[in-house]
């Protein structure tokens, strides 16, 4: 699959764990915590992938990338922070929903400018062939993500 194909199912997958989140209600606790810690699984993997395969690819195709890259990075490790909060706070905590709204927010910023200020710069300059081996590589590199958020590189800078 190509690679910015790979991402954006990925940014759907999460948009729709946060919207079943913002439906469910307020003392669907049991329920709050699943979609929490799937949200965690996957933006981790993501980050992950994205860190490890697609930025550095990115940069080198497409040097003026650099500070929307740059800026992503911070932006990862905003969230992976936020993510690491929540997997150990209790959906009964009246901050929960208060950090989940702010963490939702942040990664929908975030995808916005991923997928309108930059990713379509670096689909120009790979081309479709390049495209897909980079799909190929992130499907693999995410066998190899970690389970906790602040393991993922952009945690730690
Ligand atoms: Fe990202
Ligand atoms: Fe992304």
């Amino acid at each position: 699959m190509d690679g910015i194909v790979l991402l954006r199912e990925d940014h759907k997958a999460v948009e729709k764990l946060f919207k079943e989140f913002e439906r469910a209600g307020d003392d669907a606790q049991e329920r709050k915590r699943k979609i929490v810690d799937e949200v965690i699984r996957e933006l981790t993997a993501h980050a992950w992938i994205e860190e490890q395969v697609f930025y550095p690819a990115a940069r080198k195709a497409a040097p003026d990338t650099k500070d929307h890259v740059l800026e992503s990075v911070e932006e990862h490790h905003a969230v992976l922070w936020m993510l690491s909060e929540l997997a150990g706070l209790d959906p009964a905590d009246e901050r929960f929903d208060a950090k989940m709204t702010v963490l939702t927010e942040n990664v929908r910023h975030h995808v916005e400018e991923e997928e309108r200020d930059w990713f379509p710069e670096v689909r120009k300059a790979m081309g479709r062939k390049q495209l897909v081996a980079l799909g190929e590589r992130m499907a693999e590199e995410r066998h190899n993500a970690p389970e906790g958020p602040l393991e993922v590189p952009s945690a730690d800078a």
